[in-house]
């Protein structure tokens, strides 16, 4: 439960949005620009929704959520995030459009990116994170989105397999590179045309696997990774195309707090979400339209795209130190800090849980949620 954060949460997870999907694939291709702090469209057209404006909402309460979280339970630091994989935009620009940010006349800078992605792997080194390089690849122009290239298992790679044709060509060179690390690549076996885009769109949080699904990775995905990882895996219905990747939504903090943006989410996913993190910082929507739930912690530093006033007077309150990292040129191609990271210290298989092969745990109910603690 959120014990002070509830109100608001609940009310973003009913909100009746303009872009609600599903996951089809036919689902027409909604277009938006990124602006900075664009204005909440909430539609007023649901009578029994109650809709609170901005300057209405109840700062105290997530105020007190953070007091409680420094004068109750210390929360424990990430076991993962102080080692990154990188890949430098040498090739990087918007050549097609895959997500709704993606409009091939508003052209990055190439310039300005160079600098903004430097400056994020001098920012990430200084704030004590240890970042390794990945060599671009001509004619991949969204492999320096690497958070999207698989996800870490200890000493394994699960290869990621990507929803669109542009993409699929990264797998080789990104299996290549772990390969000549001495670590093993997995592959999803399943469906063939199963598909599951990396840490974009999964984290273990405490003791378990967070899975979005719903534009990018398949449903049928989280079995898998389930069988592989031998965690349990809960899954995230993703229903705004803005937030096409869980890792624009959710951004774990420590093992009591996540950055989350509720309204990406459909309304069995928040429940879930509201019984597997104690505290979490809710964004109203304007504040997660700029991708500050796309950020990566290391230790107690908070690297962000963006962050806006509220979000930062919380995080400080925290114990985070916030830095801002720029990344506008990458937001034109629909991602941010943690998009452009893969994180190479996650261990999620736990040996104890000891699943038999062929039984995946899978929970999309609230009501089967156990903490594993
Ligand atoms: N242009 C890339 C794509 O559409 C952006 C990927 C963003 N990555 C992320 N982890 N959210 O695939």
């Amino acid at each position: 439960m959120f014990p002070d954060a509830r109100g608001k949460f609940e009310r973003a997870s009913c909100l009746p949005c303009t872009l609600q999907g599903n996951s089809d694939d036919d689902m027409p291709l909604q277009k938006f620009r990124y602006v900075d702090h664009l204005l909440p469209f909430y539609l007023k057209e649901e009578q029994s929704l109650i809709v609170i404006e901005r300057s209405q909402m109840d700062n105290s309460n997530q105020s007190k959520t953070a007091n409680q979280a420094s004068t109750s339970v210390e929360p424990t630091p990430l076991s993962w995030g102080k080692s990154y994989l990188m890949c430098p935009p040498d090739y990087f620009g918007v050549f097609y459009e895959i997500n709704p940010w993606m409009h091939r006349e508003n052209r990055p800078d190439f310039e300005l990116a160079i600098e903004q992605w430097h400056n994020l792997v001098a920012n990430l080194r200084r704030a004590g994170a240890k970042v390794e390089m990945i060599e671009p690849v001509k004619e991949l122009p969204d492999m320096v989105y690497v958070a999207n290239a698989g996800l870490v298992d200890g000493q394994r790679l699960i290869l990621s397999r990507f929803r669109h044709a542009e993409r699929q060509p990264e797998s080789i060179y990104t299996s290549q590179w772990f390969q000549a690390r001495g670590r093993e690549v997995a592959e999803l076996v399943g469906e063939d045309d199963i598909s599951f885009e990396g840490c974009g769109d999964a984290f273990p949080f405490r003791g378990s696997l967070l899975a979005g699904y719903g534009f990018r990775s398949d449903l049928s995905s989280h079995a898998v990774l389930s069988r592989l990882l031998g965690v349990t895996v809960h899954s995230v219905k993703l229903i705004d195309p803005r937030f096409y990747h869980f890792d624009i939504s959710f951004s774990p903090l420590d093992n009591r707090h996540a950055i989350i943006n509720p309204a990406a989410w459909d309304r069995a996913s928040n429940a879930i979400i509201e019984q597997l993190v104690p505290e979490p910082l809710v964004l109203e929507l304007d504040e997660a339209l700029t991708f500050c739930a796309n950020s990566v912690v290391v230790d107690k530093v908070i690297v962000m795209p963006a962050c806006p006033p509220r979000v930062g007077r919380i995080l400080e309150r925290w114990g985070y130190d916030v830095c801002v990292s720029p990344v506008s040129e990458f937001l034109k191609a629909g991602g941010a800090v943690r998009c452009l990271t893969l994180p190479l210290d996650m261990t999620i298989s736990n040996p104890a849980m000891n699943y038999k092969e062929g039984e995946p745990k899978l929970l999309h109910e609230s009501e089967n949620v156990q903490l594993d603690l």
